[in-house]
């Protein structure tokens, strides 16, 4: 199906009008989870809420139309190339929370490494972003992962050229191999607050003092994102860039279970599955550099 097919169904679904703009589908969702008594989740809340379910189906459904409306640029060819090469990495692990962005995503994703250069460290990297750099022609990559598998597949599929560490960030070390070392590092954390800072301070860790941080999140789906940033800029870190849902995450009704969602706040299966089958999970990209020493300071 096409973007044009794909947003005028969205919008159908959400306002019964298939050539509704972007602002008047965005309404009609914050109207359906006005009536549904659904608000932003707090931070903390349980993942399996149906109310905090229907929150993230439907915000996301109003973002995924937008940019079906206004796209990214992209380059369809060597997407199609891009995802062609990834057939053969391992399946995602929900374990270990993984959920793989799109060819497209990926390509703007190490696009926004580039911007920043190398070398360049993935903290986890189910995505392949290090691979996606590799086959662009970067070098000097390295990603870490708790995933041995994830750690395999880029070594074979770059044939030894990126490195690779086994590491899990919230109980190992920085080895000194990796500390201080990248101009730029990203990485995809977990949505909670420790499970986000394990990540982001752990990543921090292995940048060069003029290093860039690149955090990919989403504050719809990381209800504890503005702790998770003051944090960070207690530890001297500060928000220099930001680009709104750049990256999609394909979502399908068997990771979503809309139905129990439907069932729970009796709305209807077919309307909410159909939603959920055109949406896709959205993150931002922000990036982080270290605040320069305030030269009022007296020691
Ligand atoms: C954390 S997951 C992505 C999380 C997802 N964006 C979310 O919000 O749930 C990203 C990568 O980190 C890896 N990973 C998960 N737990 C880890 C840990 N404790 N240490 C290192 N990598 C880990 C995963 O294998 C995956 O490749």
């Amino acid at each position: 199906m096409d973007d044009e097919t794909r947003g005028d169904l969205l919008a159908k679904l959400l306002t019964g009008d298939p050539g509704a703009s972007p602002a008047a589908v965005r309404e009609a969702c914050e109207r359906l989870l006005l009536n549904n008594d659904c608000p932003r989740p707090a931070p903390g809340s349980e993942e399996d809420d149906p109310r905090a379910g229907l929150f993230w189906i439907l915000t996301m459904a109003w973002r995924t139309h937008r940019r079906l409306r206004d796209p990214l640029p992209t380059d369809p060819a060597r997407a199609a190339a891009l995802a062609y090469t990834l057939q053969t990495r391992p399946l995602r692990d929900d374990a270990h929370g993984q959920l793989f962005i799109d060819a497209p995503s990926l390509m703007r994703r190490a696009a926004a490494v580039m911007a920043f250069g190398t070398p360049a460290l993935a903290v986890g990297d189910d995505d392949a972003l290090t691979l996606a750099l590799h086959q662009a022609g970067a070098d000097d990559l390295a990603a870490i992962d708790i995933d041995e598998r994830v750690l395999a597949y880029l070594e074979e599929a770059s044939v030894g050229a990126i490195e690779t560490h086994r590491i899990d960030v919230t109980r190992d070390p920085v080895p000194e191999a990796l500390r201080g070392r990248f101009a730029t590092v990203v990485t995809d954390p977990f949505r909670d607050l420790d499970g986000g800072l394990s990540f982001l301070t752990w990543a921090a860790a292995c940048l060069r003092p003029d290093g860039h941080l690149i955090w990919v999140d989403h504050p719809d789906w990381s209800y504890e994102q503005p702790e998770v940033l003051e944090t960070m800029e207690r530890l001297g870190f500060e928000l220099v860039a930001m680009r709104e849902d750049v990256h999609a995450y394909p979502l399908s009704v068997a990771l979503i279970r809309p139905d129990e969602v439907a069932d729970a706040l009796d709305l209807d299966r077919g309307w909410l599955r159909a939603i959920t089958e055109l949406t896709h999970a959205w993150s931002s990209i922000y990036v982080l550099e270290r605040r320069p020493p305030d030269p009022m300071t007296v020691n």
